[in-house]
């Protein structure tokens, strides 16, 4: 198999090839002078296994048209099998017309990746398994929960608690996941997204924390008020330190003032958005899954 580094997950490409002794291919990239993007391979694909590494953080339409661009050339030359790796599956959270007359945009993501030749998509955290049953091909999602764990066990934590800030199915799985990693227990807030404001609520609760250092657990820090509110509420039950891990750190706007003011200790993301909160990789995640499924 040849991987192949899109501009987001050129370090993470090179991560996964290290792990899995896939040779990365040779590409070249550059923006014409009115900001259009130019690619081309400098080394032939046509026949071979192909793996595309392309996280879609901010600014998404613009990592959008390079994806898309590569996997139309991928395909145009005739490479034998494409798999593509997107970290961060921009688009997701409209998985559903929560007002009337609103764009599917998960589905218009599945219909445009499966149109340009992609034979299987991995990514990690997806918001909602329903965003993967609009593809027609396979489409995994991979937790980055063990990973973001596996950092927070070589922190030396007091006592540890685990805690996924709502109540989701899959949030509470991923919290699950990271609680058996750290050797700890878990518990769940509840809150409720306002569809036209925005504006979030967490409802209280009593949870275990005095004293203790708590995890929280979540896939995506967009605005940081979902993170912060649970914060606060661990904070004032005593919580000793409260850490966040992450798997998508987007971190938007003020999110990290919102962050700081409600007491959390530390932000850890992963390089599926690359900042300087990503200390923990999903390359040994994707390399995983790959060798499962017998590269
Ligand atoms: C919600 O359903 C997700 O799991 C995240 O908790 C949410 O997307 C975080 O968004 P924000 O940082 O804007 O509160």
């Amino acid at each position: 198999m040849k991987i192949i580094g899109g501009p987001s997950s050129l370090e993470l490409a090179s991560k996964i090839s290290k792990l899995t002794a896939c040779p990365l291919v040779a590409v070249n990239t550059k923006r014409f002078p009115d900001g259009e993007f130019y690619f081309r391979f400098e080394e032939k694909i046509s026949g071979e296994d192909t793996l595309i590494v392309q996280s879609l953080y901010p600014p998404q339409d613009t990592r959008l048209i390079e994806l898309f661009m590569i996997l139309h050339t991928v395909r145009d030359l005739k490479a034998k099998t494409i798999i593509v790796f997107i970290p961060y599956l921009a688009y997701s959270r409209q998985d559903e017309r929560y007002l009337e007359g609103e764009c599917l945009s998960a589905s218009l993501m599945a219909e445009l990746l499966q149109h340009l030749g992609a034979d299987s998509i991995y990514t990690i955290d997806v918001h909602n398994q329903k965003v993967l049953d609009m593809y027609k091909i396979p489409a995994h999602t991979l937790t980055a929960s063990g990973e973001l764990a596996k950092y927070f066990v070589s922190q030396d934590l007091k006592n540890p608690f685990v805690v996924a800030p709502d109540a989701e199915e899959m949030a509470l799985k991923r919290a699950e996941t990271a609680a058996k990693t750290i050797g700890a227990e878990y518990d769940y807030f509840e809150k409720k997204r306002n569809r036209h404001t925005g504006e979030i609520v967490t409802y209280s609760k009593k949870v275990n924390v005095k004293g203790r250092d708590v995890v929280i657990i979540d896939d995506i820090i967009s605005t940081g008020k979902t993170s912060a509110n649970v914060a606060k509420m661990l904070k004032k039950q005593g919580a000793r330190r409260v850490f966040i891990g992450v798997s998508h750190a987007l971190l938007l706007g003020n999110a990290l003032k919102i962050l700081n003011a409600s007491g959390v200790d530390e932000i850890v993301g992963t390089d599926s958005v690359v900042n300087s909160y990503a200390k923990v990789s999903v390359a040994p995640i994707l390399a995983n899954a790959l060798k499962a499924g017998k590269l």
